[in-house]
C-alpha cells in the first residue's frame, strides 16, 4: 500500500495560504495542492520569527483540473463562500479522504453536511492572525493554534503540523472551545459597524455593548451544552482592551475591502440557534441586520 500523503487546500487566502506554507515544510506530504479562485503562482509567507517561507505547491483554479482525490482536504474560504468551496469536494473527496474545515463560527460541520458525511468532517478553530497582502503574499503575525477535537481524525490532523508557530491543540470539549471563540468574535462586530479597529473599545459605552453581545452568546452556548463561565464576557472585553488599538478584525477587513462579511457565522448564528431554546439575542440580531444592510449597499 502506498504511504504517499496528499493534501488539498481550498481557499489559499490568509489562513489557507499560511497553513499551506507551513505544511510545505512537512517532508511526509508528497503532494500539496492549492485550490484557488483567483490565480497565484507561489506562496510567500512572512513568519512571526522574522523568517519567510517560500513555497510553490501545485495550483488549480477549477475543480475540473483535479486528477485524484486527496487524503486531506482543508477548506479555508470565508464562511459565505461555502457553495464555491463545495464545488471542489466532489473530485477531491474519495472514500478515504477527510475534510478539515478551518473557518470561524460554530457550524463547521453543519455547513458542509449537504456535501460530505458528518463523520468525515473535522471542525478546526483557527487562532492565527494572518493577512493577505497580495495573491500568495501573506503576513503571519504571531504564533497561532489550530484547535481540533481529540479524536482519531483530530490526532491525524494534528500530526500534519510540526512547527511551534502553528501548533495543533487537541480538546475533549470542542463545543466549549468553539463557543468561547464565538463570544469573542461576535463582539468584534462593533468594529465593522463603526468602521474602526479594536481601539474603538475605549469609546464611551462600547465595552458595555461588547460585554452584552458576548453575554447573549454565552447564554445560547450554555443552552446548547457549552461549558462557558458566566464571566466570559468580561474576558472578551479585557482581551479587546489588551489588543493593539489598530488591529483590524476580519469582519472590519472585509467591510473596508467591500467584500461580503461573515455576519451570519459570527452574529446571526446566535439568535438562530437560541430561538429553538426560547432565547433571544437582540444585540447580535441587530448587528447581523445592520451588517447585512451595509453589505448590500
Ligand atoms: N485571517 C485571519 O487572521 C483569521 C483568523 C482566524 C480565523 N479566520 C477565519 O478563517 C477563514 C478564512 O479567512 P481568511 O482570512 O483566510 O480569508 P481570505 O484571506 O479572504 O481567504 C479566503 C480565500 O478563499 C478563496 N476562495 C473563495 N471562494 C473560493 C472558491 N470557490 N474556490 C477556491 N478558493 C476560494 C479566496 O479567493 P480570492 O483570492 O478570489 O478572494 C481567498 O483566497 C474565515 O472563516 C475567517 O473568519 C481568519
Amino acid at each position: 500500500m502506498s504511504q504517499s500523503l496528499s493534501i488539498a487546500v481550498i481557499g489559499p487566502g490568509a489562513i489557507g495560504g499560511t497553513v499551506a506554507a507551513w505544511l510545505s515544510r512537512n517532508a511526509a506530504i508528497d503532494d500539496l495542492i492549492l485550490c484557488a479562485r483567483s490565480p497565484l503562482d507561489r506562496l510567500s509567507v512572512e513568519t512571526p520569527n522574522g523568517g519567510r517561507i517560500e513555497a510553490t505547491p501545485r495550483v488549480l483554479t477549477s475543480p475540473d483540473q483535479v486528477e485524484a482525490a486527496a487524503d486531506w482536504v482543508l477548506i479555508a474560504t470565508k464562511t459565505y463562500d461555502v457553495e464555491g468551496a463545495a464545488a471542489w469536494l466532489k473530485p477531491l473527496m474519495g472514500p478515504h479522504s477527510r475534510l478539515a474545515v478551518l473557518q470561524n463560527g460554530v457550524e463547521h460541520v453543519e455547513r458542509f453536511t449537504p456535501y460530505v458525511a458528518p463523520d468525515r468532517i473535522l471542525p478546526v478553530i483557527v487562532d492565527l492572525p494572518a493577512e493577505r497582502e497580495g495573491p500568495g503574499q501573506i503576513r503571519h503575525r504571531r504564533d497561532g493554534t489550530l484547535t481540533v477535537p481529540d479524536s482519531e481524525t483530530g490526532r491525524a490532523f494534528a500530526a500534519l503540523f510540526q512547527d511551534e508557530s502553528l501548533k495543533p491543540v487537541l480538546t475533549d470539549d470542542f463545543l466549549t472551545a468553539a463557543w468561547t471563540k464565538l463570544a469573542l468574535n461576535c463582539a468584534g462586530a462593533v468594529c465593522a459597524l463603526t468602521g474602526r479597529p479594536s481601539g474603538v473599545v475605549h469609546e464611551p459605552g462600547m465595552a458595555e455593548l461588547m460585554r452584552a453581545m458576548a453575554a447573549e452568546c454565552v447564554v445560547v452556548g450554555q443552552a446548547l451544552g457549552a461549558d462557558l463561565p458566566d464571566d466570559l464576557p468580561d474576558w472578551v472585553v479585557e482581551r479587546t482592551f489588551a489588543s493593539q488599538p489598530d488591529s483590524v478584525n476580519s469582519l472590519l477587513g472585509d467591510r473596508l475591502a467591500g467584500r461580503p462579511m461573515e455576519w451570519d457565522a459570527r452574529n446571526a448564528v446566535i439568535p438562530r440557534l437560541g430561538a429553538p431554546h426560547g432565547i433571544a439575542a437582540p444585540l447580535n440580531q441587530m448587528a447581523a441586520t445592520l451588517l447585512a444592510a451595509l453589505e448590500a449597499r
